[in-house]
């Protein structure tokens, strides 16, 4: 099933059981995500979460519900994608990307769905009204102040909107870009626009503002899924995530031109905001805002967007998220990013097998990748080829250990890579570009980084002394005690069954 809208995802959601509709009166200022922290804390993500009473910060009620929470669960973000697991997409991509010419024709004719497959992403522009224009507000009727923004933690500098689309164009290119970039509100028609420096919209606004020219930018809030997911994939500037959005729904996502200018936006979104951002103007302060690393993100000057026009639909659904210390809403959209892109990064650096950035390391903070490593040295060939890679440049630390290291259980991959070194030759430190949100870098978005080698050492890398097995349990007792265990009367903490404990993936 494609879904196709925010509503169809929230349906969809409810239909599974995982959707909990508060009619209780809440406020946007901290009420919301206060619940929101507690359901996203919860095991395996909490509900998704839908406010139909929202009281906003001058006491009036919301005339528009609150969503929030909706990609956080491992099922729901499978959900958005329209699969069960999310390695599925990575598996399309792996055959997508197997470029192996066919033996004789029944095999080229075998690939040639493949190829019709690939036509059908690209957006499509709708022609009938779209429902993101069912109301359209201009002038004096533009009023932010009527959207249920969030505040979300009590430093925050005001009201957010926190799961974006925002759209850009490269000037000189013409290709779009569609960032998650939160945006906070500053007044009835003004907007701060929080994109980072190595973000594709912050470039798309140097381009534009070296020329001297006004830059229009359209936040969409809610679509189909798959958008709102592709503006948080970190996809080269190149790639239009519309385009990646359809290759991810199997169905092309549609667009419609803005009211008050040429850039396109999901005909189903929820909410559209249209502006523009002046390179004559100066800066405006944005923050501190309660970021996901958990700690506050300083105030800092980023660009003022004026607003041209709000469209929406008649009967509209706010979405949001919460960002905070994790695991949050953000760890689900960031898991399957990881998951999707293993094949990509595959493609320029085939010994990895797999690779994981728990929730507590912010994705930036810690990689865990395991290698085949084939020749001396190489663990510190794949941790300098991933800090050359887009946004995993911005990795702080990366451990790198042998194939047979489970790398998306951390409890494993820790307890084999402290064992495996030897700190002073097995660490690295090299330089380079630091996440904007790093308080703790020497330079602001510039400092150092670690490379932990924690691969068996090789005697080739001048290690010689006997490397010891892993302990294992033998085959045949095993089994034995397997046989044997419903009769022994144990019943272990938490394993809720009699059955035979210890046959995880760790213990093969
Ligand atoms: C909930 C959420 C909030 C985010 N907020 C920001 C933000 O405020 N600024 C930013 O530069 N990136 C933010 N990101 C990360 C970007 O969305 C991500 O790096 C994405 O790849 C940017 O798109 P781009 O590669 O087209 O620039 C956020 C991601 C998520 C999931």
């Amino acid at each position: 099933m494609t879904l196709d809208s925010l509503q169809e995802f929230i349906a969809a959601i409810e239909g599974i059981g995982e959707l909990v509709r508060i009619r209780e009166p809440v406020r946007a200022r901290l009420e919301v995500a206060e619940i929101a922290d507690r359901c996203m804390k919860s095991p395996g993500g909490g509900p998704a979460l839908l406010f139909e009473h929202v009281v906003l910060e001058g006491g009036r009620r919301s005339e528009w519900p609150v969503a929030i929470n909706l990609f956080g669960s491992m099922r729901r973000m499978g959900l958005a994608l329209g699969v069960s697991d999310l390695d599925e997409i990575g598996h399309r991509i792996s055959d997508l990307l197997n470029l192996k010419v066919p033996d004789g024709l029944l095999g080229k004719l075998a690939m040639l769905p493949k190829l019709a497959e690939v036509a059908k992403f690209p957006p499509r522009r709708r022609s009938v009204r779209a429902p993101c224009q069912e109301i359209v507000l201009r002038d004096a009727e533009i009023d932010l102040d009527r959207i249920p923004f969030l505040t979300t933690w009590p430093q925050d500098a005001g009201r957010y909107i926190t799961l974006p689309m925002v759209v850009t164009q490269d000037p000189a290119s013409g290709v779009r870009n569609v960032g998650m970039y939160r945006v906070q509100v500053l007044g009835r028609s003004t907007l701060a626009m929080h994109w980072q420096r190595h973000k594709v919209g912050a470039a798309h606004w140097r381009h534009l503002a070296e020329r001297g020219e006004r830059m229009p930018v359209v936040i969409a809030v809610g679509a189909d899924p798959a958008s709102v997911y592709s503006a948080s994939a970190p996809l080269p500037p190149t790639i239009d995530e519309f385009l990646f959005a359809g290759f991810l729904r199997r169905e092309p996502v549609e667009l419609v031109k803005a009211v008050s200018c040429d850039l396109e936006v999901p005909a189903e979104s929820e909410f559209v905001i249209e502006g523009y951002i002046d390179p004559a103007e100066p800066l405006v302060m944005e923050g501190p805002f309660g970021d996901h690393t958990g700690f506050y993100s300083l105030a800092d000057r980023y660009p003022q967007v004026h607003v041209t026009a709000i469209t929406m639909r008649s009967s509209p659904v706010y979405a949001a998220t919460l960002v905070g210390r994790p695991p949050m809403e953000d760890y689900y959209l960031g898991h399957a990013t990881e998951r999707i892109f293993l094949p990509l990064i595959r493609l320029t650096i085939p010994e990895i097998v797999d690779y994981h950035m728990p929730a507590y390391g912010i994705f930036h903070n810690l990689v865990f990748v395991a290698i085949d490593k084939q020749y001396p040295g190489q663990a510190y060939k794949v941790m300098n080829a991933l800090w050359g890679a887009g946004l995993m440049s911005l990795a702080k630390v990366i451990v790198v250990v042998d194939r047979d290291v489970n790398v998306r259980d951390p409890d494993e991959a820790w307890w084999i890579a402290l064992n495996h070194i030897d700190p002073e030759r097995d660490v690295r430190f090299t330089r380079g570009p630091v996440d904007v949100l790093d308080h703790a870098s020497e330079f602001f978005t510039f400092g150092t980084k670690m490379g932990i080698d924690a691969t068996r050492k090789w005697k080739d890398e001048g290690f010689s002394r006997e490397w010891p097995d892993r302990i294992v349990m033998d085959e045949a007792t095993r089994q034995a005690v397997d046989a044997l265990w419903p009769r022994l009367g144990i019943s272990l903490h938490g394993s809720g069954t009699m059955g035979p404990p210890g046959r995880g993936p760790t213990t093969g």
